[in-house]
């Protein structure tokens, strides 16, 4: 029986042997449409080759394309555990053509497969074809021979595939297995066709048209193929089973799930270990691909599906977090086919402990209170919205899993009910900020906004401009005027000055009315203002004056080239480490930037240099920076799902830089940058002129943070340590370039000469000790007072000492440097009645020590003053005289 890796295995190899170039799946975040949440089929990363906007050096291509659908308008969340073949996470098995062959082709090509490599039987298959399309139906059955009342033709849109409201589009065929009678359903197109007798296995898409935003349609100038299977639906055709989580695949992770709880795969938690398994794979791939849990957008959909994953490792009895210890399951099973995987395991066990850890606190008291409720409300009844919602404010329980575990109990949620009250805390929240002591000074930004509006800003394209004076703060209160020396904050209606945030920091320059000039020293936004600091420097500034607006060019250039330098600069990591790098915070100041990402350990001094030359090169290209804009509206018509929830402000901004080709060289016409960022950037890459990478150091869990330098900060650091260099040269005498040879040598020398300094200390040390033993008290008694001696060096002496005098006490002080290390020793004869320690003790003390310790036969002290260290031999030979 192949395994669903030899099904994916097959496929590829079949479309590579026709001919077809076998393309990496591309990131579950689409990097080439920001309005898409993630990438639900095959064809997302291939869209603009139908269209003609891109090419690429090759015509066919094939891929098994991770997907996820979960949280956009595809949402399959809700089903997924309780039926056969939904999934938030699947991979999609497909074949291309970009203008190359067209249908003739294409339907052979597929029956080929299904019928010789993958050995389904011909009377099991069956397929439909858009209801005009004769040309398909005619090839169906010159190619396969199927009968008429095979070739099904449908007349809606089940068969004219489109990626979305505008994109490239066309008819479609669906192939189809029949699973035989024993099955109840009928054939597509039927009253029973939802039934699950007959299963589409495979959409080809003959992509021939571009649908656009007023309805319109054009004819695309070439005829291209777009084919989608899903391998597990295909995997459990082929493996006999009717059940998708009946595969090899989905069946290991159960087990894991089984095995981690101590339950039975397929006993009374059998829908729970079916959650877990696929929930597993959406969580652990949108890591790697840089997601990061959160309370919005992409992060809060990552978050609802491990938190209802949580929910039902609970259910199984779970005592600890369980979600991280399957990852190595995952990985054995899909890590050969996705290598991001194992590059990213830390982080992803990391990430889903800690969220596992956090949650587990707030989700027991959570169900308590679920199940309290329910049990005061009549049998039937839907739980009230105001319990959901306190489910979601205090425990972290998001709506959808309250309603899965609603579900169970055949219950549902007042979700009406949950957005009044979601709402009225967001008007309560709004209200007590505005109110509250501590944010008075902000309280009055949303009164100024509300009487005066949003401002304005026209930084994009101008560093110049006029704007009307609106309003004046003073000491957190409004002013009419300000006066000379006054430091103030001026409120226009439109400004150049770019307001600090998407960690860009604000502009600064000068503002000047007819009566006064103001110097800004930094540009905030609060409620849509832009609130400019102001020192006035001349005359008086008037509300309701027009002024003049100059933004500190240097300044701004200064900040622009490190905001485009840290664009490169996360692409670079990405490319170089891999697709989990994601950015979690930034700075962008006119000296320095600072990049925060997700990625567990430090970095290699090679993946340094790789990044740095990598953004340098990207300079030396000196490629465009283009940014194209859209309204929300326009956004959202597009695809709006990934608006939801995030801020992006009044429009979208994508900031698109470079161009590459698969070894990040030389051009052909991809983009090798692209964001969503409302910053400002450089124009040309040019610009940024040098990039330098000073540091790379732990921010906090599973984040690093990059400092860098760019343009004249990078080139002053450069020739600073040029400087630097050619002094330590002058020094060593020696040429730069041989620098590293002659300061290692001196080292090593220096390693040599302290190792013989250090012996013939010791040698002096000991010379003539034997002369010098005295009997004191009944004890021989060996001291000597030595120059220089480390205090670690002393008891190897004290023990050549102690050998010497064969049996008796000794005692060693050395000067180093005024002051003072001592060693005592008692040969182990005597250590009954005499100890070192109280040696050391009296002989420290003479020389203004304290302590001292050790053990009876060897002790240490240190003392402040070595100039009397005959008075602490005195103060020995006391202690031994009795
Ligand atoms: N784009 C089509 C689909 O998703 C075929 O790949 O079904």
């Amino acid at each position: 029986m192949p395994s669903l890796n030899d099904i994916r295995s097959t496929f590829l190899d079949f479309f590579a042997r026709n001919g077809h170039t076998v393309v990496p799946s591309s990131p579950l975040v689409p990097r080439n449409d920001p309005t898409l949440m993630f990438t639900n089929s095959g064809m997302v990363q291939f869209k603009d080759c139908f269209t003609g906007a891109e090419t690429r050096d090759y015509v066919r291509a094939t891929s098994a394309q991770k997907c996820v659908r979960a949280g956009g308008k595809h949402n399959d969340l809700d089903n997924v555990g309780y039926t056969a073949r939904h999934h938030t996470f699947f991979e999609m098995l497909g074949n291309f053509s970009f203008g190359d062959y067209f249908k003739e082709q294409a339907i052979p090509l597929a029956w080929e497969l299904l019928t010789k490599d993958f050995d389904i039987p011909k009377d099991r298959l069956l397929v439909t074809v858009y209801h005009t399309d004769d040309e398909a139906a005619n090839i169906w059955k010159k190619v396969a021979g199927l009968s008429d009342d095979r070739i099904i033709r449908i007349p809606t849109s089940d068969n004219f595939w489109q990626m979305g409201p505008t994109g490239p589009c066309g008819p479609c065929t669906e192939i189809f297995f029949d699973h035989g009678d024993k099955i109840w359903g009928g054939p597509p197109g039927s009253a029973d066709e939802d039934g699950d007798r007959f299963i589409e296995i495979w959409n080809l898409v003959f992509m021939q048209n571009e649908q656009f935003a007023d309805g319109s349609m054009r004819a695309l100038d070439m005829q291209s193929i777009d084919t989608g299977m899903g391998l597990e639906r295909i995997g459990a055709l082929l493996q006999g089973k009717h059940d998708n989580y009946d595969t090899d695949l989905m069946r290991s992770l159960i087990e894991a799930s089984a095995h981690a709880t101590s339950s039975d795969p397929d006993g009374a938690g059998k829908t729970h270990h079916r959650v877990i398994a696929d929930h597993l794979r959406s969580t652990s791939f949108l890591i790697a691909d840089g997601v990061m849990p959160s309370n919005d957008g992409r992060g809060y959909v990552l978050r609802r599906i491990m938190r209802r994953a949580m929910r039902h490792a609970h259910q199984l009895g779970a005592q600890d977090p369980l979600m991280y210890r399957l990852v190595p399951a995952l990985v054995r099973q899909m890590g050969a086919a996705y290598p991001e995987l194992n590059r990213a395991q830390a982080l992803i066990e990391e990430t889903l402990r800690q969220e596992e850890t956090k949650f587990r606190q707030t989700l027991d008291r959570g169900l308590r209170l679920l199940d309290d409720e329910l049990g005061q409300l009549p049998e039937g009844a839907a739980l009230s919205g105001e319990a959901a919602f306190k489910l979601y404010d205090t425990y972290g329980f998001p709506l959808d899993l309250t309603q899965d575990a609603l579900r169970e109990k055949g219950r549902t949620v007042d979700t009406d009910g949950f957005d009044a009250a979601m709402a009225e805390q967001k008007a309560k929240a709004r209200a007590s900020w505005a109110g509250s002591g501590e944010t008075k000074d902000a309280a009055i930004w949303f009164e100024l906004a509300d009487k005066v509006g949003v401002t304005e800003f026209l930084g994009y394209d101008t560093e110049e401009a006029e704007g009307e004076v609106q309003a004046i703060v003073a000491g957190g209160a409004e002013a009419a005027s300000a006066t000379a020396g006054q430091e103030v904050q001026i409120v226009l209606n439109q400004t150049p000055f770019y307001g600090e945030s998407g960690g860009q920091v604000g502009d600064a320059g000068l503002l000047r009315t007819a009566t006064g000039t103001a110097k800004i020293t930094d540009t905030k936004r609060s409620q849509g203002l832009f609130i400019h600091s102001a020192t006035v420097t001349e005359g008086e500034i008037k509300v309701g004056q027009g002024a003049e607006l100059l933004v500190d060019h240097d300044r701004r250039m200064a900040i622009q080239a490190n905001h485009s330098a840290t664009h490169l600069l996360n692409e670079a990591l990405r490319r170089t480490l891999g697709d989990h790098v994601a950015q979690r915070g930034s700075l962008n100041a006119p000296d320095r930037l600072r990049f925060d990402f997700s990625h567990t350990k430090g970095l290699t001094a090679e993946e340094i240099a790789a990044v740095e030359a990598e953004v340098n090169e990207m300079i030396r290209q000196n490629g465009e920076v283009v940014t194209r804009v859209m309204s929300p509206d326009d956004a959202r018509e597009l695809g709006a799902q990934a608006l939801f929830g995030e801020k992006y402000g009044d429009e979208v901004r994508v900031v698109s830089m470079g161009r590459m080709d698969a070894s990040g060289k030389g051009s052909d016409g991809k983009t090798y940058s692209l964001e969503l960022c409302g910053g400002t950037h450089v124009g040309r890459l040019g610009e940024v002129g040098l990039f330098v990478l000073l540091s790379d150091t732990a921010s906090s869990a599973g984040v690093r943070r990059i400092e860098a330098l760019t343009g004249e900060g990078a080139l002053a650091y450069l020739s600073e340590q040029v400087k630097r260099l050619a002094e330590v040269a002058a020094l060593l005498k020696a040429a730069p370039a041989d620098v590293v040879e002659r300061t290692r040598a001196l080292v090593e020398e220096r390693r040599a000469l302290s190792n013989e300094v250090a012996q013939l200390k010791r040698e002096a040390a000991m010379s003539g000790a034997d002369e010098e033993a005295k009997d004191i008290g009944g004890v021989r008694f060996l001291s000597r007072i030595v120059q220089g001696v480390s205090g670690k060096e002393l008891p190897a002496l004290v023990d050549e000492m102690k050998a010497k005098v064969g049996s008796g006490a000794v005692l060693l002080i050395s000067d180093t440097g005024g002051k003072a290390a001592l060693a005592a020793g008692v040969t182990a004869d005597l250590t009954e009645r005499l100890s070192a320690v109280q040696l050391v003790k009296a002989a420290a003390e003479a020389l203004g020590g304290k302590g001292g310790g050790g053990r009876a036969d060897m002790a240490q002290a240190g003392a402040s003053d070595a100039s009397k260290a005959e008075d602490a031999v005195k103060a020995v030979e006391a202690v031994l005289e009795g």
